[in-house]
């Protein structure tokens, strides 16, 4: 029996322990798509296991966390949120089980089970398949489980997923990364680079379509370098549909038919091949809005940061893409206060900014992670140093993105109607080609479709438009 079929198995037994109990579940998702698509997969094996989700922590017999390690404040959430549910176990007894890449941490599991040992379940980023096993073992055996291992876990095909909407989708192409720029966590925490068969993609994306799903987000930490460990290290893979490579992954799934849109994150800029600069122009549903982490834009912090690109290279493959696709626009990540950078090497990321004229900016302040080199190194920034450059950082990204949203008066935009409006729900929402979010009147039935609007007008974080 493979591992999938073996806690398919698990799922069963749990099932039958749940019949007629009316069990419910609460999920916290903390992190970046790769953990909320990973949550989704825990959402479809509690699914199957006779649980039901809600939001409503007093009322679940589970609380799940699906945890991220990527900046400090993350940590202070979980540990916060436990303190909270100290009491709440102490009443009623329900089943704290805790996951995702915080787990991977030794000294994070340390301090869980010093200082929390009410904790049931203890679960990886290589072990989530293994959750339905987990769980029958306390439901049945009443013992406190660890379950995370150190290695680079299989990629596993076929688990149950249930999905937060019906209209957009997440593919996981890859897993993992060997890039270990010098800030950050995630190589550590995620393991090595390995992508999916092609097949397997090829055909999720096939079924998505099928159930009238009309865009996807291929994701993973590098996915412009996807099957490149494969070729280089020759580990097998199965070409399927002409795929071996991003830029054919992209031009494969532009043919599916009835999917729209296609988008992807996250590249490396230094991975940006002139095959996929082509993809992105060629393929007429993959998004021109191109997400390219900058990190930072002075050469000497970037090398630092093992980022192995230059400003004037980064700034020359914008201008590239400029050139090769008409109407592409950008978005991005920043860091500020990585150790070492001085303030003028600071006014570096704001002449970037102010270049490429972004159309959303990812701000961070710099956070150490233990076991990273950045973490080792001496010159650290005084905080209050980080949070000024990151103020200035802010307020030049502000007064950009009311410009850029200027831009969109007046012009026609197709949009993907995503639903109701969270604040109104007698208007519509949904995105253009540029993820930017559009609110218009109009009929329910558009939900799922495209429409063309007119935008009439900007606001901060949306714009408003008419059919
Ligand atoms: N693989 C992706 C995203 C990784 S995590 C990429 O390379 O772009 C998402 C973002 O978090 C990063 O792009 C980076 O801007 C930010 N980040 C990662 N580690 C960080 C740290 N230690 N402190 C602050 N921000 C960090
Ligand atoms: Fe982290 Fe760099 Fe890998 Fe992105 S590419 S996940 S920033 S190590
Ligand atoms: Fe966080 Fe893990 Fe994603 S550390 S950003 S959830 S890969």
């Amino acid at each position: 029996m493979n591992e999938i079929e073996i806690q398919k198995q698990y799922i069963k037994k749990v099932r039958e322990n749940n019949k007629n109990k009316k069990q419910k579940y609460i999920i916290v998702t903390m992190g970046c798509q790769l953990n909320e698509n990973d949550s989704e997969k825990l959402c479809g094996m509690l699914d199957e296991m006779g649980y039901t989700k809600t939001e409503k922590q007093e009322e679940a017999d589970l609380a799940l966390f699906n945890t991220c390690c990527v900046r400090e404040n993350a940590e202070d959430r979980l540990f916060g949120k436990l303190g909270e549910l100290k009491k709440i176990k102490e009443q009623k007894g329900i089943i704290i089980a805790i996951g995702g890449c915080m787990m991977q941490e030794k000294h994070i599991t340390k301090k869980i089970k010093e200082s929390y040992p009410f904790v049931d379940i203890i679960f990886g980023t290589h072990t989530l398949h293994k959750f339905p096993e987990d769980l029958y073992k306390i439901l049945e055996e009443k013992r406190k489980l660890e379950d995370v291992i150190d290695i680079d876990g299989k990629i596993y095909e076929g688990l149950p997923i249930k999905r937060d909407s019906k209209i957009k989708a997440s593919v996981t192409i890859m897993n993992g990364c060997n890039n270990f720029c010098s800030y950050c966590i995630v190589p550590y925490v995620r393991g090595r680079e390995r992508s999916r068969q092609p097949r397997a993609i090829i055909e999720e994306v096939k079924e998505l379509a099928k159930q009238g799903y009309k865009e996807v987000t291929l994701l993973g930490q590098n996915v412009n370098s996807y099957l490149r460990v494969e070729k280089e290290k020759k580990i097998e893979f199965e070409e399927y549909e002409g795929v071996n490579s991003f830029a054919t992954l992209l031009k494969a799934i532009n043919k599916i038919e009835g999917i729209e849109r296609i988008r992807f994150v996250s590249p490396h800029p230094k991975d940006f091949t002139d095959d996929v600069i082509e993809a992105i122009r060629d393929c007429n549903k993959v998004c021109k809005l191109v997400h390219l982490p900058l990190q930072a834009g002075n050469t000497k912090v970037l090398k630092e940061m093992n980022r192995k690109y230059t400003k004037e290279q980064y700034l020359a493959l914008v201008e590239k893409m400029k050139n090769k696709i008409p109407n592409v626009t950008f978005s991005t990540d920043i860091i500020v206060g990585f150790p070492g950078e001085t303030q003028e090497e600071f006014e570096d990321t704001l002449d970037v900014v102010n270049k490429v004229k972004f159309e959303q900016v990812y701000m961070f302040i710099y956070s150490r992670r233990i076991g990273t080199p950045g973490d080792k190194m001496e010159n650290q920034i005084p905080e209050e140093e980080k949070h000024k450059r990151f103020d200035k950082l802010k307020a030049l990204v502000e007064s950009q993105i009311g410009e850029t949203s200027k831009k969109y008066i007046g012009t026609m935009q197709k949009v993907l109607v995503e639903g109701e409006s969270k604040n109104n729900k007698n208007l519509l929402t949904g995105r253009t080609d540029s993820n930017k979010v559009v609110i218009f009147e109009g009929d329910k039935k558009l939900i799922g479709k495209m429409v063309e609007l007119k935008i009439i007008s900007e606001h901060m974080w949306y714009l408003k438009g008419e059919i």
